[in-house]
């Protein structure tokens, strides 16, 4: 029989993406980096492959097609070394990084092409998750071409690179997370949700017409983008509304996955919030990308964790995988409202921001150090 290597390759992915954030969090204080390498981290080399691999990993349930074949792997591993890549390259020397920007299109690209073949081979209609990972990549590929161009058009270079930074953080990480956090969510507190369907079909283009508003805005015009912006927030404030208002009960606890997701979205209707702030000049422009990793990534990535981790890791041994979400999930309501505090701190450029990140991450690290060595100790044994 053979073994399917995507969720080890996701596991590895979730744990390599959550270590570069602490090295983000710890190397600008201690080398007097510019902060921009370190960000591109987390953001190229840590979340960037680890979303490519999230989709190949559920197109297939959104399409009721098989389990992705290997070679499809190549995706991911394209994105964690051009990843790789541009963080040498912003850290080192700027004449690289297309060179990472074209080997990233080339894992995306591939990656496009495989989902639209599997839309085709489904049975019916495909889930409507399909077309937010298809219009996030979409989002990935435009914003790649801009920081590409950029290198050869430098009188331009401010408007393609806030063409760049908008695009990728909203259209692709935004639209992947959203598309994914919507469904998610109902797993995660065990409830049905007939809702989700219906709003992933409608929403989208509320997102993707906020997105191109705000790109285009910070790049060019900034009152398009404060429009773009209300789009995103009337579409957030109507989901965590009605999320809140039927199912209070299941993701609003102190433990598990579920209130960390709900952090996510939060901090993320933050890091809109401040953007109205920085695109006049009220906020420093330089707290935004720290803010958006700080009060969105690490909620979101350390909540999907608590519920993935185990189903990757322990594949096949449901009464493990519950105790090891009970166990990463434990007061992560603490966790969440740590990151969301630390968010605000960030964008008000309070050095207590940096300490209590680390912290709570640390305390996502101590709960998983223990049954990872022991689930690494059990696979050698076994
Ligand atoms: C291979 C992929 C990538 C390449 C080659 C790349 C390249 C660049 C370059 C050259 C800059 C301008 C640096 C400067 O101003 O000195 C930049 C800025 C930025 N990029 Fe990327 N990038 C990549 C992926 C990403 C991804 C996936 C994200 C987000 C999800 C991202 C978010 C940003 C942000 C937020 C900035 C602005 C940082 C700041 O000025 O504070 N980039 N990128
Ligand atoms: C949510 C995460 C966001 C992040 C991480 C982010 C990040 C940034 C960064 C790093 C810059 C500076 C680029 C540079 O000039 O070197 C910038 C500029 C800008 N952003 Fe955002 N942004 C976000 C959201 C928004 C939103 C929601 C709006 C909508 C109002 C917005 C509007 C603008 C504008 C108008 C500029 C240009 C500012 C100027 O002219 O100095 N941003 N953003």
């Amino acid at each position: 029989m053979s073994i399917n290597p995507l969720p080890r390759l996701l596991a590895s992915l979730a744990i390599i993406s959550l270590i570069s954030a602490a090295i983000w969090l710890l190397l600008p204080r201690v080398s007097g980096l510019p902060t921009v390498a370190p960000l591109h981290m987390i953001l190229a080399l840590g979340v960037m492959p680890l979303i490519l691999a999230a989709m190949a990993y559920f197109i297939p349930v959104l399409t009721r097609t098989s389990a992705p074949e290997p070679r499809v792997l190549l995706s991911p591993i394209g994105a964690l070394i051009a990843g790789l890549l541009v963080t040498l390259s912003l850290s080192l020397s700027y004449t690289l990084y297309p060179v990472a920007a074209s080997i990233a299109l080339l894992a995306i690209g591939r990656l496009l092409w495989w989902s639209q073949q599997r839309a085709k081979a489904t049975l019916g209609r495909p889930h409507p998750g399909l077309l937010w990972y298809q219009l996030a990549l979409g989002a990935l590929i435009l914003g790649l071409l801009m920081i590409i161009l950029a290198a050869f058009w430098p009188e331009q270079w401010l408007p393609l690179k806030r063409l760049h930074l908008h695009l990728n953080i909203l259209g692709f990480v935004g639209l992947a997370a959203l598309g994914t956090l919507r469904v998610l969510l109902p797993t995660v507190g065990g409830f049905p949700d007939p809702q989700a369907g219906l709003w992933l079909m409608k929403e989208w283009r509320w997102l993707v017409a906020g997105t191109l508003l705000i790109a285009i805005g910070a790049a060019w015009f900034a009152p398009l983008a404060e429009m773009g912006l209300l789009l995103w927030l009337f579409s957030l404030v109507r989901l965590i509304r009605g999320l809140l208002k039927a199912h209070q009960g299941k993701l609003w606890q102190w433990h598990g996955a579920g209130i960390s997701l709900v952090c996510a979205i939060m901090g993320l209707i933050l890091c809109l919030l401040s953007g109205a702030l920085h695109g006049y000049g009220l906020l420093p422009t330089s707290q935004a990308g720290e803010a958006f990793v700080v009060a969105f990534l690490l909620p979101l990535v350390t909540g999907a964790a608590t519920h993935l981790l185990p189903l990757w890791l322990l594949q096949s041994q449901p009464e493990k995988q519950q105790q090891l979400r009970k166990q990463l999930g434990y007061l992560s309501a603490v966790r969440g409202m740590a990151f969301l505090l630390a968010g605000v701190l960030t964008l008000a450029s309070h050095p207590l921001a940096f300490l209590i990140a680390i912290a709570a991450l640390c305390q996502f690290f101590i709960q998983l150090a223990r049954p990872l060595a022991g689930i690494a100790i059990a696979g050698k044994s076994g």
